[in-house]
Parts: structure tokens; sequence; C-alpha cells
């Protein structure tokens, strides 16, 4: 994000004497993509960031996929994952499930009751979708609160921890895209030096930063307490991700001031502008960031074509390059009759299958004119392969609703 922000005390001059109140230096640390070579921050610690007293395996969870073959458009029911009597134990670290993953991406989900432990992911940049509830997210950079709606992008290697509201009306549940690459708005969004342009759908205005600086004694903890933080880092072994757990001793809250283009940020997606037009808008309208080898696209209640003879829902397609996973997270689906599909649904319409609307829903759609649903996709360019999460889900009839006269109504994800 090359929008620079400033929070608490940073010295006049980068790479000077920075000095803490009790008169001792203060250690910078740069963080930054690329190398030296792209977007980074300073950060000023009041410990050396290198000081760990102790380093042991964590065992990440059942990572396994198996390849979607024979070949099957899907339908996996996330909501039947986690069982309300459970949730209490579960955190959004280390109780996230594998549904999808390749070698670019894994989408995984995780309803949470429990804070979690001290995390951050050395593979890449996590995007957090929280579909319902609240939580506090504490991180080096300063605090979030997020809710219904919110994405909340991670970069690489930010310590950080998620606290659920057990006040909230309904329990955290949280989509997550963890990338094995950086995630940013999409290229052609942005200005030649980074700032988001005027057709972009969303502007700096609408992404938050976080609230700092936040250090251990402010959340009533023991700054030189021993603490642990779960590292998740690139491996050899078939999913490529191993654990390791890093005893400081001290709190890793300690950063007094940071600055910089590299941060942890928050988008509520009812802050997305949608792009509508007189006949059908393609998918890219819709995107609202990118990885490696991915788009994340967000469909969001919208007022659709308006050609007198438009047909509003899309036309059949082939994705001959990607698989394309949409999660429902709002909307009326009660009218999409037979195929089973509703809030808390992922619909995987992999490469190598032309797929499109429900049976009867591209005539029915004629003369609708507006979409009130939500939903967020992943598009990926290689295959994705089906974790234990995806294929403890699948309603294993979804391929065949084609085949059927489902009677359904209009929708506009296809
Ligand atoms: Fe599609």
């Amino acid at each position: 994000m090359a929008h620079y922000r400033s929070l608490g005390q940073v010295p006049p001059k980068r790479h000077t004497q920075h000095r803490l109140p009790d008169g001792r230096l203060a250690y910078e640390e740069l963080m930054g993509e690329e190398g030296f070579s792209s977007d980074s921050s300073l950060l000023y610690h009041r410990n050396l960031p290198s000081r760990i007293i102790d380093s042991r395996p964590w065992e990440v969870g059942d990572l396994s996929t198996r390849p979607n073959h024979p070949l099957r458009p899907l339908h996996l029911k996330l909501h039947d994952l986690f069982k309300a009597d459970d949730i209490g134990e579960v955190d959004v670290v280390r109780g996230r499930r594998l549904v999808l993953g390749n070698g670019d991406v894994r989408l995984s989900y995780v309803v949470a009751g429990a804070p979690s432990p001290l995390y951050r992911n050395g593979i890449g940049d996590e995007c957090l979708y929280v579909e319902r509830g609240r939580a506090r997210v504490e991180t080096v950079f300063g605090s979030f609160d997020v809710g219904q709606g919110d994405y909340l992008v991670v970069p690489r290697a930010t310590t950080h921890r998620w606290i659920p509201d057990p006040e909230a009306a309904e329990p955290l549940r949280v989509y997550c895209i963890e990338a094995n690459s950086h995630m940013s708005p999409p290229k052609r969004y942005l200005s030649r030096y980074g700032q988001l342009l005027e057709h972009s759908p969303y502007c700096e205005r609408d992404l938050r930063g976080p609230d700092g600086p936040l250090l251990a004694e402010d959340l009533g903890l023991d700054p030189a307490e021993d603490t642990d933080v779960h590292i998740k880092h690139r491996g050899n072994g078939p999913s490529g991700v191993v654990g390791t757990v890093f005893t400081y001793p001290y709190h890793p809250f300690d950063v007094v001031g940071w600055d910089g283009c590299l941060y942890p940020f928050a988008f509520n997606v009812a802050d997305f502008e949608p792009i509508t037009g007189r006949v059908h808008q393609p998918p890219p309208v819709h995107q609202v960031f990118e990885g490696y080898n991915f788009v994340v696209c967000n469909f969001v209640p919208r007022k659709v074509d308006y050609h007198p003879l438009s047909i509003p829902v899309p036309y059949y397609h082939s994705n001959v390059d990607s698989d394309e996973i949409m999660f429902y997270v709002d909307g009326d689906y009660e009218a999409r009759k037979g195929s089973g599909i509703g809030k808390g649904s992922i619909t995987v319409h992999p490469g190598g299958h032309a797929h499109g609307p429900q049976t009867g829903a591209y005539e029915k759609s004629i003369g609708v004119d507006y979409f009130d649903e939500l939903a967020v996709m992943v598009d990926t360019f290689r295959p994705l392969e089906v974790g234990e999460a995806g294929q403890a889900c699948d309603d294993g009839a979804y391929a065949w609703s084609w085949a059927r006269n489902t009677g359904a109504a209009p929708d506009a994800s296809g």
C-alpha cells in the first residue's frame, strides 16, 4: 500500500538515534517487501526484535489436499464445518480448516470464540473476510476493530492476534485467504506512483489503518514476560507450510512508533462502489485485490443491466485459465430453489467446465433491475485441490444441478 502513515514516536531522520523516555536507544526494524526494493515500514522497538530464547515445532493441522478428479463443479457448505458447542475452544489462527488450496493460495474457514495466540504468517499476506461477528485484532502496528463485511489485509510477517468479541450478536466467522505472495489492489486501479485512481471502485478514504501504537502494558500485559509467537513459514513438505513457535523474553507489542507504506489495513465491502452498465459487466469490474496467480472479487448489491434487451445474469462462460470460487455471504438465495446454494455456500467452478446460471435463471432474469446479494470470489490461475474441510462439506450433488430443471430465479454470480 503506497499510502504513507505514521503512528507514535519516530525520529525526524530515518536510521538515526531514537531515544526512549528512559534514555535507552530504540531498535529500528525495516519491514520491507521484495528485499529493499518495494514498500516498507520502519518500526521502533523497545527490545531487540531478533531476540528469541526458544524455538519448537507447531503442528499446523491438516493441510493435505486431493485433486478435484474426476473433474466436478462443487458446492461446499461451510456452515456445516463447526458445531456451535465447539467454537468456544476455537481461535482464528489455529482453528482455521483448509477448504481449497494450491501452490499460490489457501482458502480456509473458521468460526471462533477464543482469543488466538500471537501469530505471524511468514509465507505470504493474508486477507481475512469477516462474514459475521466482531473481533479486535491487535498487531505490532496497532489495533483494528473488525466486523461484518470487513476485509483485513495483513502483510507477511506481521505479528498479531485475534480476539473475538463475546458480546457480538453472532459468532465470529472468518474466511481466510492466505497467499504465498503479497496482496494488493489491482495494478490497473493504481497510478504510476501508487495512488488509487478515479476509476477504482474504492479509494484511500475507504481504507482503515491501525490505531496505535500498541504497547503490552496498555493491554494489562507484562512487557517483560516470556511470550510465544506462532510462526507459519515455508517448508518443503506437500503443503509447503510448516509451523514453529518462537519464545521471546518480552512481549512483542513493544513498538513505540512506526512509519511507512507497509502495514495492515481494513476495508469494508459496503464501501466498494459497484460498476454497472447497460449490458452485463464482466467479473474484472468486481475485483478488489490481487495476489500472485489469483484475484479477489466481490459481488455487492447493485443495480443491474439496463439495456432494453439486457439479460442481467451472466452469459455462460468457460474459465479456460482459472478456477472460480464463489463464497455466498448474503442476500436472498431462497429463490434458488433446487440448487441448495445459500448463505455460507461455496461453489467451485473449475477450469475446463462451462458454467453459468442455474437452469431457468437466464430466462427469468429478464426485466430484473437489482440484485440484492453479496459474494466474495477468488479466481485462481492454477487448479485448486480440495482440503479436508472442503471434502467434509461437499454436497456431492451440485455437479448435476444444471441437468435438472430447478426453476431457479436470477442470480448474479453465475
Ligand atoms: Fe463464473
